[in-house]
């Protein structure tokens, strides 16, 4: 098989291809001939160790893939071999062929490619978890979805619209066109503007009933502030780190030293909740993601779940596809084809 390498921390050259042996699946797991891998902005940041989450190097990452099965190890049912299937993998998804326990494969929807079905489980489980599992968000409520034009944020539009919720999405400017058309109400050009004035302003000064903020930091200050009472504030990412122009490590550090701390007290005279979300630490609930997983499936035929490739790059350009995502210009996913 053949597999893109993470061999050590830096630039696009960090990536390199590598032939291997084809894996055995084991027991209770199923061989994947991967057709596309989707592509996280967890994957660049373990590439420049910026993750705290990231295997020890050199390593395969890749959290999810989308191909046809053609092995399965004992205890699983022979009849999912020849079948169209989507899985979450815990690493090793840069891959053309990988095998994973039976737990985290899925059927693939018929109406989706297979790259559409690799943009899939991550960016669409981690919008459910921070919208409707956590986030609670009701129809007619507001929600302030950050990074809007990005995987996770093209997903929560989704899950948004889904509910009933009136949308509000930071993102670069160039992005507002196609947000727009995907059902966001008002975005805001985070990069030019202070978007907490113009939130201010659409809301008459009362706030977001639900923010969801990737960035870390300090940012994570100003999300709170703009909630509404009763309003929820979902953290889940650190980008923020990296923007900063320090070295490595020392970049994680000042985005934690910019975080904020919630006094109980605070919490509840400001009727407010925070909440944290990490789809990699719920390897342990695997029931759980499943069962959201099928919800996020069934979508698919009820027309509420529409992932959006912006772009796929030939496994061999997995460096120049994590340039594309760090000179932001990838607008949804960004995904690996084989
Ligand atoms: N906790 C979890 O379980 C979980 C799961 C998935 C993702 N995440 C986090 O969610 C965020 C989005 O992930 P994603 O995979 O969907 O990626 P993504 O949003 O597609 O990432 C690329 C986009 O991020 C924006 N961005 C913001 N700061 C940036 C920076 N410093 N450098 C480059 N781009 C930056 C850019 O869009 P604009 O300029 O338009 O804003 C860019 O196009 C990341 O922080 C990721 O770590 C967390």
């Amino acid at each position: 098989m053949k597999q893109i390498v993470i061999v050590g921390h830096g630039g696009q050259e960090k990536l390199q291809v590598r032939e291997a042996a084809d894996p055995a699946p084991k027991p209770g797991e199923v061989r994947i001939r991967v057709q596309a891998s989707g592509i996280n902005f967890a994957d660049i940041l373990t590439r420049k160790g910026l993750y705290p989450d990231a295997p020890k190097l050199p390593a395969v990452v890749g959290y999810e893939v989308s191909g046809v099965v053609d092995q399965v190890g004992s205890g699983v049912d022979q009849a999912l071999i020849g079948t169209d299937a989507v899985a979450l993998t815990r690493f090793g998804g840069y891959a053309d062929v990988v095998s994973v326990p039976v737990k985290q494969v899925f059927e693939k929807p018929a109406a989706l490619s297979h790259a559409q079905a690799a943009a899939v489980p991550v960016s669409y489980l981690t919008a459910w978890q921070l919208l409707v599992v956590m986030g609670s968000l009701q129809p007619g409520q507001t929600v302030l979805i950050h990074n809007a034009g990005g995987g996770v944020g093209l997903a929560a539009i989704d899950v948004a619209r889904h509910v009933g919720a009136t949308i509000y999405g930071t993102a670069s400017a160039a992005k507002h066109a196609f947000l727009a058309e995907r059902g966001v109400h008002e975005t805001i050009d985070y990069r030019a503007t202070d978007w907490s004035v113009e939130v201010d302003r659409l809301t008459e000064g009362r706030g977001v009933s639900l923010i969801i903020d990737p960035f870390g930091g300090t940012h994570w200050k100003k999300s709170y502030r703009a909630l509404r009472s009763t309003g929820r504030l979902g953290m889940f990412g650190v980008s923020a780190a990296t923007a900063s122009k320090l070295p490595g490590p020392l970049r994680l550090g000042k985005v934690a030293l910019g975080m904020p701390i919630f006094h109980p007290v605070a919490l509840m005279n400001g009727n407010r909740a925070v909440f944290g979300v990490n789809l990699g630490h719920m390897w342990h609930e695997t029931d759980m993601t499943a069962d959201w997983m099928r919800v996020v499936l069934d979508g698919v035929a009820e027309g509420w779940v529409r992932p959006h490739v912006d772009r796929s790059f030939p496994l061999e350009n997995a460096g120049e596809a994590h340039t594309y995502i760090e000179e932001r210009r990838n607008t949804g996913k960004v995904v690996l084809t084989t």
